[in-house]
């Protein structure tokens, strides 16, 4: 039953974010985008645009410095923050520098990236289609992780003149990671640290209402996401479903079904292969996560072959949506991973 009610919780918040309602709401600051909110919180803000290989045009925003550091270092480390579905970089930012990792990441000394990926709020452009032809919506989060991830970490690494940087993403955040890093093994070097907030790749146990269903007909979720308003495309949702009803719990690539033969040239959808993502991986998880399942999580972490912490949020309630919103977020997510983003430091 509290599972059902955390279901509905959730889609109520993706529903109320996608017509633009909850992360602007929830704050005082409702008419603010993510540069000005930094602004508003009084940190430097600049905001980047970067243009992926298939043309889509998505806005980067950055810290560049904390006025409460000391540092005089100009070349900071990196971190690059990614959103989860229906998310924007305004989650990392929102609740200001008492609770938002980002803030406090700035002031230890980081460079903050903060990433959009293509159909938000902040990346709805792209270099021919427009937003109301159905091609520029025809992505999921297999899109964003071979194709936005690569540019956007480019593009920073370039302007920065870095090697490599440390990766926090929550949910989506982490999927789109382990995409990019399992089809572009060349971008496990461009990782110091990931840290996975949430991490969802396998998600046969998730305990979702949907999940319950018996559908006899998988044709019928594409139907049934269209009904979900522009901001997400419906194929990132329908990505997800057919990762938590198919009967191989493997993490796999889009079901086309009966076209994945002139897609793939195989009946099935092709495995994502977690063994190439040798990029050093924390997994942070809630015990009370319909969508990232301990139990997922644990296979997930049997499966990486670089995890350096399986970290289980200490407190029993925790879900999906505390990782963003929980009063307790510094001592429960926040502190432990400057720890270990301190702990990384001294090994290079
Ligand atoms: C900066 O320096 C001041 C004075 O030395 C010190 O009180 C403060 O804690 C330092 N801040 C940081 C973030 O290191
Ligand atoms: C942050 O914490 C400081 C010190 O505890 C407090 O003075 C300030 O009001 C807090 N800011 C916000 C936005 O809650
Ligand atoms: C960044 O990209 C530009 C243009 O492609 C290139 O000329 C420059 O050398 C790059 N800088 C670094 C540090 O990689
Ligand atoms: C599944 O649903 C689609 C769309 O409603 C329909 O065209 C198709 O025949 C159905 N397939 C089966 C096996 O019922
Ligand atoms: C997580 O994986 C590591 C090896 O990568 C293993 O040593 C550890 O026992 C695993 N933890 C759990 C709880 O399965």
């Amino acid at each position: 039953m509290q599972i059902v009610w955390q279901c509905l919780c959730l889609v109520v918040v993706w529903i109320l974010r996608l017509s633009g309602f909850v992360s602007e709401a929830a704050i005082p600051h409702r008419y603010l985008n993510t540069h000005q909110l930094i602004v508003k919180y009084g940190y430097p803000a600049e905001t980047h645009t970067v243009t992926t290989e298939d043309g889509y045009i998505l806005t980067m925003h950055r810290i560049p410095y904390s006025p409460k550091s000391n540092s005089t270092d100009t070349k900071r480390p990196v971190v690059f923050l990614q959103h989860g579905l229906t998310g924007s970089s305004a989650d990392w930012v929102i609740l200001g520098p008492n609770k938002s990792v980002c803030y406090m990441l700035a002031d230890k000394g980081y460079d903050i990236w903060l990433g959009n990926s293509r159909g938000n709020k902040y990346s709805k452009k792209h270099t021919t289609l427009s937003t109301k032809s159905s091609k520029f919506w025809d992505f999921s989060w297999h899109e964003m992780g071979i194709y936005d991830l690569p540019s956007m970490i480019d593009y920073v690494l370039n302007r920065t003149s870095h090697h490599n940087l440390h990766y926090i993403g929550i949910s989506m955040g982490t999927t789109m990671f382990f995409v990019c890093t399992s089809m572009k093994p060349e971008y496990n070097r461009k990782i110091h640290l990931m840290i996975a907030l949430a991490p969802t790749a396998f998600m046969a146990n998730s305990k979702t209402p949907l999940h319950k269903l018996n559908l006899m007909n998988k044709s019928l979720l594409p139907v049934m996401f269209s009904l979900i308003p522009a901001g997400a495309s419906w194929k990132s949702f329908v990505h997800y479903f057919q990762e938590m009803i198919t009967d191989s719990g493997k993490f796999l690539q889009y079901d086309y079904e009966n076209l994945n033969m002139a897609k793939y040239r195989q009946p099935t959808p092709p495995e994502y292969n977690l063994q190439a993502v040798t990029a050093p991986v924390a997994l942070f998880y809630g015990s009370n996560d319909p969508f990232a399942d301990p139990t997922d999580v644990l296979k997930l972490n049997n499966t990486l072959p670089n995890v350096v912490e399986l970290y289980r949020v200490p407190w029993d309630q925790f879900n999906h949506i505390d990782f963003i919103v929980a009063n307790d977020v510094n001592p429960l997510i926040n502190d432990h991973i400057i720890y270990l983003m301190k702990r990384f430091k001294t090994l290079t």
